[in-house]
């Protein structure tokens, strides 16, 4: 239709968002049919810098842009989105205790979550990039008593993507070729990145790699560790890639996952596989028109279980320590 997407971007002056809101505006989120109008969130102070980045979308001359609107004030931003993804957040300071960062962070969320819930479409869905991004999703849902839980969803494609090219580099295949791989739990060191039900070309990922100390001394830690290596390489945060992995996601979930395929996304536990409801946690899931399915079913073996009960524990200690904090 020509009805234009109403996409909200928080933290659109920063980094990812730099990368982020050429690659909306250019349609490799929404399909080269769809125009969108891209609606901009940002803290006072960055608002002229904001000023900046439109001047360069406008210069763009991108065909599918029907409109820019900027703001301070989540209400506006948030008004009509189909679509809201939270980039935006308050990273750790020197000094700053994880306790500070939740909080710090929590305002944040609460705030955007009865935005959200106040002023978007009837039918958003939101994504947060944003860290600590699953206890973020967590913070925003329940303050957006209005919205479905199923509408929320924090980033781990990153995690996935990065597992995938591990995978294909090891087994010399493409990345094409890598499917049904799995991360779970939470955005952070300890996330698990399975690939006992991954495919290579077809068949079993585990049994093509065939080296379980591989698995656990270089696969898993490299995927995890990820985001350290970048800073350390380029002496800042890994953006573009996360841009990119933030239009997969929002993609595949209003376009649909591939068939024979499964993906990544933190969502809220319904209890499969063990993980407690009350917290956003990674699964492989499927998507379809907005929705997913967490695929059901998997057998987990002793090695997996170990992993996911410890990344399932922390974020169970960030609920906790947000739900201390009144914050949800
Ligand atoms: P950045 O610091 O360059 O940009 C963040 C922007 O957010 C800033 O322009 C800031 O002014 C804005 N902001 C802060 N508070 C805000 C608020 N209340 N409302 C609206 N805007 C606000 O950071 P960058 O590199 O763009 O990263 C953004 C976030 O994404 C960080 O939390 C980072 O840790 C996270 N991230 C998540 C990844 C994932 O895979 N889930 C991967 C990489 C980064």
């Amino acid at each position: 239709s020509n009805t234009p997407v109403k996409v909200a971007v928080t933290g659109a002056a920063g980094q990812i968002g730099y990368s982020l809101l050429f690659r909306i505006a250019s349609g490799a989120l929404l399909g080269p049919d769809t125009p969108v109008q891209l609606r901009l969130l940002e803290i006072t102070p960055a608002l002229k810098a904001l000023e900046g980045v439109v001047m360069e979308l406008d210069d763009c001359a991108f065909p599918l842009l029907a409109g820019v609107e900027t703001s301070d004030d989540a209400n506006v931003a948030f008004d009509g989105a189909n679509l809201a993804l939270l980039v935006g957040a308050r990273p750790r300071s020197k000094g700053m205790e994880r306790g500070d960062l939740l909080e710090a962070n929590g305002a944040i969320f609460t705030a955007q979550g009865k935005a959200l819930n106040a002023s978007a479409a009837s039918d958003v869905r939101v994504g947060v990039t944003g860290n600590p991004a699953n206890t973020n999703a967590l913070i925003a849902m329940r303050n957006a008593p209005d919205i479905p839980q199923e509408r929320f969803s924090a980033l781990t494609r990153l995690d996935h993507n990065r597992a995938i090219s591990q995978l294909a580099a090891k087994t010399g295949a493409a990345v094409t070729d890598i499917k049904k791989l799995t991360i779970w739990g939470n955005h952070s060191a300890t996330q698990y990145p399975d690939i006992f039900h991954a495919e290579v070309g077809g068949r079993n990922a585990a049994e093509v790699v065939d080296d379980q100390a591989w698995v656990e001394n270089d696969f898993i830690p490299t995927v995890a560790k990820r985001g350290a290596a970048i800073i350390e390489a380029r002496g800042s945060s890994s953006a573009a890639s996360a841009a990119s992995a933030t239009i997969d996601a929002a993609r595949d979930w209003l376009r649909g996952s591939a068939d024979g395929d499964w993906l990544s996304m933190a969502v809220a536990s319904d209890g499969s596989y063990d993980v407690p409801e009350g917290i956003v946690s990674s699964f492989p899931v499927t998507t379809k028109d907005g929705s997913y399915e967490i695929v059901q079913g998997l057998e987990i073996n002793e090695f997996s279980r170990g992993r996911i009960d410890a990344t399932v524990q922390e974020l169970t200690d960030e609920r906790d320590a947000v739900a201390s904090l009144g914050l949800i």
